[in-house]
């Protein structure tokens, strides 16, 4: 039974002791009951599809508990940036955005004892041949471009899975997937070749690399000769030689973000497909306690080697018995649906703007229209009509992204049906807000209003943004788009060995 409908019960019963209420208790009972059996997390596995593959979901449920297979199709076009002009055989980075690959050209990516050194000898030895730099500059990095030669069989870790936090972003691939082995959780460079010997000698190379997200979403190849055609090199822009060469710039970190926040809502363009019919979720292990820590954020962090068995034998069979590229049913799709269905619905139920209990109800009922034979009312049936909205003989069913969207919309119709039995206005709005607590949609955080052109709805992505982006978030100018306690973690960033 859904948490929430049982919290739904208890002040029910609590609130009520009336004869008629008891009534609705015994019927709501019944209800659930009947219903097909319950998944717990349901609205977690919800949340993970919805969020899937997108800046914005993933950056809020930052630490991601799933492991999908992933495809990016061939020809499709990734940058890798670099202080060496030759070509890269891996394994190494790939961005979708080239503004996130130009990043790791910058003088200061380049490591922190041979940095200023290397800016000395290369200007001397004259700029890739070409042009002479003037005495006031440090040379850049280059800007490779690639598409694939072939499509790309990835494993995509959800969440912000490549910021390199204690705050849980790294559990599910150095619990899961690298079994402990991971030495000094800053090693990136650790993860690129241990991730590509599992993918080697564990699993058949059926997998070519890690899909991952930061302030952007990137792979880490490893083999780019079998995988990859180098279509295109440019030399970066020159960094004026004015003592703070080797520090991050604030304009190119600003126009990054801005770059990204447009993939918010999906990386777009049909560069990544996700199987969806088969995937792994820490959600879906009942012995899991992944919120012991803390009611938000869930953590793999502090649970026992035997417990995460199932989940590492879970993972290695999804590689070996499914290939990323078949095809499966999108059920990201079915999560848009349902979200812009009912996201401003609910809120506007909890706002009180709709102040008496018939209009409330009103309201509510308008909304379930569609769904109810007024010929033959049926308590049950009205809410199974509602939650089988968007369900179609399409769909495979019984996969674990079927049974977690019926169990959601299902907990949202039988919460809305039941509104219309209430007597007390203020009970209809605390079961619909206890419905948007359960089902936590990332949609209810964006910014209160449309930002201007040149700003962004600011929140925090590994490694930037304050608690207070996550708080209150807010439209950010350049110059308004940080002050006060960082969000993430402070340890220092050992990011100078990778590269993308
Ligand atoms: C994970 O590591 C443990 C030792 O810590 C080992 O017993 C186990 O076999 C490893 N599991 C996998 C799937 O490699
Ligand atoms: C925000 O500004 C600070 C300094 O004011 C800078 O260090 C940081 O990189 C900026 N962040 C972004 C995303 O532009
Ligand atoms: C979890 O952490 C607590 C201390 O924070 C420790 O006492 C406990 O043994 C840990 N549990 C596991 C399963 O590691
Ligand atoms: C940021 O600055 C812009 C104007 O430059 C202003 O409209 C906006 O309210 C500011 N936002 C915050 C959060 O301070």
């Amino acid at each position: 039974m859904d948490s929430v409908y049982l919290h739904f019960l208890d002040s029910a019963v609590s609130l009520y002791n009336s004869p008629e209420m008891r009534l609705l208790v015994l019927v709501l009972l019944i209800v659930s009951a009947a219903s097909s059996s319950p998944l717990q997390n349901a609205n977690h596995i919800f949340n993970a599809i919805h969020s899937s593959m997108r800046q914005w979901g993933s950056s809020w449920n930052h630490n991601g508990m799933s492991f999908f297979l992933a495809t990016v199709p061939q020809h499709t076009v990734l940058y890798h940036g670099s202080h060496s002009i030759e070509p890269e055989t891996g394994p190494n980075w790939l961005a979708f955005e080239p503004e996130h690959a130009l990043w790791f050209a910058n003088i200061w990516m380049k490591g922190p004892s041979d940095s200023a050194h290397a800016a000395t000898t290369e200007r001397h030895s004259g700029y890739s041949n070409q042009v002479i730099l003037k005495p006031e500059e440090v040379p850049r990095g280059w800007l490779h471009t690639y598409e694939a030669a072939r499509d790309l069989r990835l494993l995509y870790v959800d969440g912000i899975s490549a910021g390199k936090s204690v705050m849980g972003t790294l559990d599910s691939q150095d619990r899961i997937l690298f079994n402990d082995t991971i030495k000094d959780s800053h090693d990136d460079q650790e993860r690129a070749s241990t991730a590509c010997n599992i993918f080697r000698n564990d699993w058949g190379s059926r997998i070519d690399g890690l899909l991952r997200m930061e302030t952007g979403f990137e792979v880490i190849l490893c083999d780019f000769d079998r995988n990859m055609h180098r279509i295109n090199v440019l030399r970066g822009k020159p960094h004026p030689e004015n003592g703070n060469f080797a520090k991050p710039a604030g304009g190119e970190m600003w126009r990054l973000y801005k770059v990204i926040a447009e993939r918010f809502g999906g990386i777009g363009g049909g560069r990544v497909q996700l199987n969806y019919d088969h995937f792994v979720t820490a959600y879906n292990y009942p012995t899991l306690d992944l919120f012991k820590e803390s009611a938000e954020i869930p953590r793999l962090k502090n649970l026992s080697l035997k417990l995460l068995e199932p989940m590492k034998r879970d993972l290695h069979r999804l590689v070996m018995d499914n290939d990323p590229g078949q095809i499966s049913y999108n059920w990201q799709d079915i999560t848009d649906l349902i979200i812009t269905r009912y996201a401003n619905d609910l809120r506007y139920f909890v706002s009180r703007k709709l102040d008496t209990k018939n209009a409330l109800q009103l309201e509510i009922e308008r909304v379930l229209l569609p769904f109810i034979d007024f010929d033959n009312r049926d308590f049950n049936a009205e809410i199974n009509r509602c939650a089988a909205q968007f369900l179609t003989a399409s769909q495979p069913a019984g996969t674990l992204a079927s049974v977690a969207v019926k169990s959601v919309t299902t907990s949202i119709c039988t919460t809305l049906r039941s509104a219309l039995d209430l007597k007390e206005y203020n009970n209809i709005v605390a079961s619909i807000q206890e419905l948007i607590d359960y089902l936590a949609w990332t949609v209810w955080r964006e910014c209160p209003q449309k930002c201007q052109s040149d700003e962004v709805c600011f929140i925090p992505i590994w490694p930037g943004g304050t608690v207070e982006d996550r708080e209150n978030p807010q439209c950010k100018d350049r110059a308004n788009n940080s002050s006060g306690p960082p969000y993430w973690d402070k340890r220092p960033l050992v990011e100078t060995t990778n590269s993308h």
